[in-house]
């Protein structure tokens, strides 16, 4: 009931932010300029129900009183606050991203302001409700579930922008974290449409050593995760739009790594020569192995037996009883 009811007001604030932007002044001078300015047409604006809500104090809330909504539920939603002792809108002056669930309903919003500083947060996004749980959310799922199952690949991106752009570029099976590391709930999210998953974050950032966290979790999931890395300063919307999608697609093909085989090179290089560290190394590897499903995915499990061996010089007699060790 409460559910259907956020349902309803999110609705009528995507529709009134939608309006805001292609029928207002402030609308199409502030709010689409902004979308033309960072190259997005007007058909992806479109598809992806882009809004605006107006640089002023309480426009769409009084507008939401005078159509009969409820003052509680517009709290909820986290659209208003109370400011003051009144009520105010919460997103003024941003451009607004619907965050929508498999089929299509709003579950709430990302706000991104126009110009950084450092007063606000960059983004807004829409607290949790009954509704909007952020750890069972991607971001663009609606958009991409068709492509992601045809292809059968989800890639991951971290932000609104980057989905939006890479599906103008015509790259349409990909989703967003949204900044948050990835949960079970995500990952299984994921596995209804496929099993392979590739993560396309920046090499410098911490959403890598995030996802890192997530790998475990994601293998467990029986999930074939592969990476690959953005270069540094750029994400996938910036560089998509800098070297073309087919630059970026052979960009793609050419840098996809294994995860867990990345995870080891990158932990090999922190270890260094260091011995204690690279038998801790080896054991931690090991436990990630034997996570794999090992009657589902035999041959897989013996394939990163091999090659792990190799690559760490070890035993591969040595890893199996390893590994076995580790299996539950
Ligand atoms: P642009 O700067 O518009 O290109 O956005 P971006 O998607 O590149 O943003 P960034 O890489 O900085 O962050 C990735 C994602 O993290 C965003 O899409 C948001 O979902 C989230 N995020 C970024 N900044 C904030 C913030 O200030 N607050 C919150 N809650 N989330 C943020
Ligand atoms: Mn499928
Ligand atoms: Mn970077
Ligand atoms: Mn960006
Ligand atoms: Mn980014």
């Amino acid at each position: 009931q409460l559910a259907d009811s956020l349902f309803i007001v999110n609705n009528f604030a995507r529709d009134y932010f939608v309006q805001t932007l292609h029928e207002t002044e402030e609308g199409q001078n502030v709010g689409l300029s902004y979308f033309e300015e960072r190259g997005f047409t007007e058909e992806t604006v479109r598809k992806f129900q882009l809004g605006y809500c107006l640089n002023l104090r309480d426009a769409f809330v009084r507008e939401a009183q005078h159509k009969g909504y409820n003052m509680e539920l517009l709290q909820k939603t986290g659209l208003v606050t109370i400011r003051n002792d009144q009520p105010a809108d919460n997103y003024r002056g941003r451009v607004i991203f619907p965050i929508h669930n498999q089929s299509g309903k709003v579950l709430g919003f990302g706000a991104r302001i126009l110009v950084k500083s450092d007063r606000a947060p960059k983004y807004i996004n829409s607290p949790e409700n009954d509704i909007y749980v952020k750890s069972k959310v991607l971001y663009g799922t609606y958009f991409a579930r068709h492509a992601i199952d045809k292809l059968d690949e989800c890639l991951l991106v971290e932000g609104y922008t980057d989905v939006v752009s890479l599906h103008q570029a015509g790259i349409e099976n990909v989703v967003a974290s949204s900044g948050t590391s990835l949960t079970t709930d995500q990952l299984r999210l994921i596995k209804k449409y496929t099993r392979n998953l590739t993560i396309l974050y920046d090499g410098d950032n911490a959403g890598v050593k995030a996802a890192l966290r997530g790998l475990d979790m994601a293998i467990e999931e029986g999930l074939n995760v592969k990476l690959a890395l953005i270069p540094d300063n750029e994400d996938p919307d910036s560089y998509v739009q800098k070297i073309g999608v087919e630059g970026f697609r052979q960009f793609i093909a050419d840098n996809k790594q294994d995860f867990i085989l990345f995870k080891l090179q990158v932990s090999l290089r922190e270890a260094g020569n260091d011995t204690a560290k690279k038998s801790q190394l080896v054991n931690e590897i090991a436990e990630t192995i034997a996570r794999i499903d090992k009657v589902e995915d035999f041959t897989k499990q013996q394939d990163y037996i091999r090659q792990c061996s190799q690559l760490l010089k070890i035993d591969e007699e040595g890893m199996v009883s390893l590994v076995n060790k580790y299996i539950r």
